[in-house]
C-alpha cells in the first residue's frame, strides 16, 4: 500500500509539473515571449511559477481587485520603490515586447493622453497624436520618469502644434527629431497648468473638465488586471499616467479611472481604476502629488 501511495504520489506530481510546463509555454507563445538560452528560461520559468502562485493567493484574498497572469509574470515581483528603465530584469532578456518598450516613454504617454483628451473636448474629434514626436524633439531622454510631463507640453507649446501619430509614429527608442513637421501638426496648446498638490477635491474639478496627467508609484500595477486598485503603496512617483475620470463603484469605493500605456492586454483594457480619497496624504500611489494638464 505504502508503494502505492509513493507511486500516485509521483504521477500526480508528474502531472503537476507537466501542466505547469504546459501552462508556461501557452503563456510564452501568447506573449511572443522568446529567451536566450535554456538557463535563462529555466530562471524566467521559475520567476513565472512564483508569480502565478502569487496571483492565485492573492485572487482568493477577496479583495477590490483582481490580479491576473498578464505579459509581466516572467518579471520579478516589482518592489516599492520599483523604477522601470532600471529594473534587472528587463534588460538580461530578449524583451522584444512593444509594451513594455511603450513604458519607457511614460510620460510623454501621459501628456499626449491629456493633450488628445482636450483635443477632443474642443473638437469632437479624436486624433491619435504623437509621442514620438515630443521623444525626438525634447531633452528628456527615453525613460519614464513622471516629471518630464511639464516638458512634454512646454514642446507643444513652444512647437506651436503636436504631429498626429500616422505622420510621426511610434520607433521605441529616441531618434533624431523630425523639425519638418509644419505641415502635419494636428493639434496646439497655449500652455498648462498644475492642480494644487494633494488636494482630491480640486482634482475632481479638473478631471470633471479634461483629462489630466499624473505622476504615480506603480507599485501595485504589475499584475493588475481588474477592479479597483487599493492598498499599501508608495509614493515614488516612477511612471506617469492620464487619469480621464472618476466615479463610484457598487460597493461604494470612489475610483479615479486612468488610462496606463502598457498595452490593451494589462489591466481593464489598457485602463484601470484606482482608490479616490483615501486617507493618505498624496492620494493613493501619490497620484495627487504632481497633476497637470494642457490649457488651450
Ligand atoms: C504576438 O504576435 C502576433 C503576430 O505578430 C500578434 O498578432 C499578437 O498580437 C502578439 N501578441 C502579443 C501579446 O503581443
Ligand atoms: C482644495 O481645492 C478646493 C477646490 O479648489 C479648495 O476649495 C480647497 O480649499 C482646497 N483644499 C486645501 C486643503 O487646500
Amino acid at each position: 500500500m505504502a508503494t502505492n501511495g509513493i507511486t500516485y504520489f509521483f504521477i500526480i506530481l508528474s502531472i503537476a509539473i507537466l501542466c505547469y510546463r504546459a501552462t508556461s509555454v501557452k503563456w510564452m507563445s501568447q506573449y511572443n515571449r522568446s529567451y536566450d538560452n535554456e538557463e535563462e528560461k529555466e530562471k524566467r520559468r521559475t520567476i513565472y511559477k512564483d508569480n502565478v502562485a502569487y496571483i492565485e493567493r492573492f485572487n482568493s484574498g477577496g479583495y477590490k481587485y483582481e490580479l491576473g497572469v498578464n505579459e509581466f509574470a516572467d518579471i520579478t515581483k516589482y518592489t516599492r520603490n520599483f523604477v522601470p528603465q532600471k529594473s534587472p530584469s528587463v534588460s538580461s532578456f530578449k524583451y522584444e515586447n512593444v509594451k513594455e518598450v511603450l513604458d519607457r516613454a511614460c510620460w510623454a504617454f501621459s501628456a499626449v493622453a491629456a493633450i488628445e483628451g482636450l483635443s477632443f473636448i474642443r473638437s469632437g474629434e479624436l486624433t491619435s497624436l504623437s509621442e514620438q514626436h515630443i521623444l525626438d524633439c525634447t531633452n528628456a531622454a527615453v525613460g519614464c520618469q513622471g516629471g518630464w510631463m511639464d516638458q512634454a507640453f512646454e514642446f507643444v507649446m513652444n512647437n506651436a502644434g503636436l504631429a498626429c501619430d500616422t505622420y510621426y509614429p511610434y520607433q521605441a527608442s529616441k531618434e533624431l527629431c523630425n523639425a519638418d513637421m509644419t505641415s502635419s501638426l494636428a493639434v496646439t496648446i497655449t500652455g498648462f497648468e498644475h492642480v494644487p498638490p494633494s488636494n482630491e477635491t480640486a482634482m475632481v474639478l479638473a478631471v470633471a473638465n479634461q483629462p489630466v496627467a499624473v505622476t504615480i508609484d506603480p507599485g501595485l500595477f504589475q499584475f493588475y488586471m481588474s477592479g479597483v486598485l487599493t492598498g499599501a503603496c508608495g509614493t515614488s512617483g516612477a511612471h506617469a499616467v492620464a487619469i480621464i475620470g472618476y466615479g463610484t463603484s457598487e460597493d461604494g469605493t470612489k475610483f479615479w479611472l486612468g488610462k496606463n500605456s502598457w498595452g490593451a492586454f494589462w489591466g481593464e483594457n489598457g485602463f484601470f481604476r484606482i482608490e479616490r480619497d483615501v486617507d493618505v496624504v498624496g492620494g493613493m500611489c501619490g497620484l495627487a502629488l504632481g497633476v497637470s494638464y494642457p490649457i488651450a
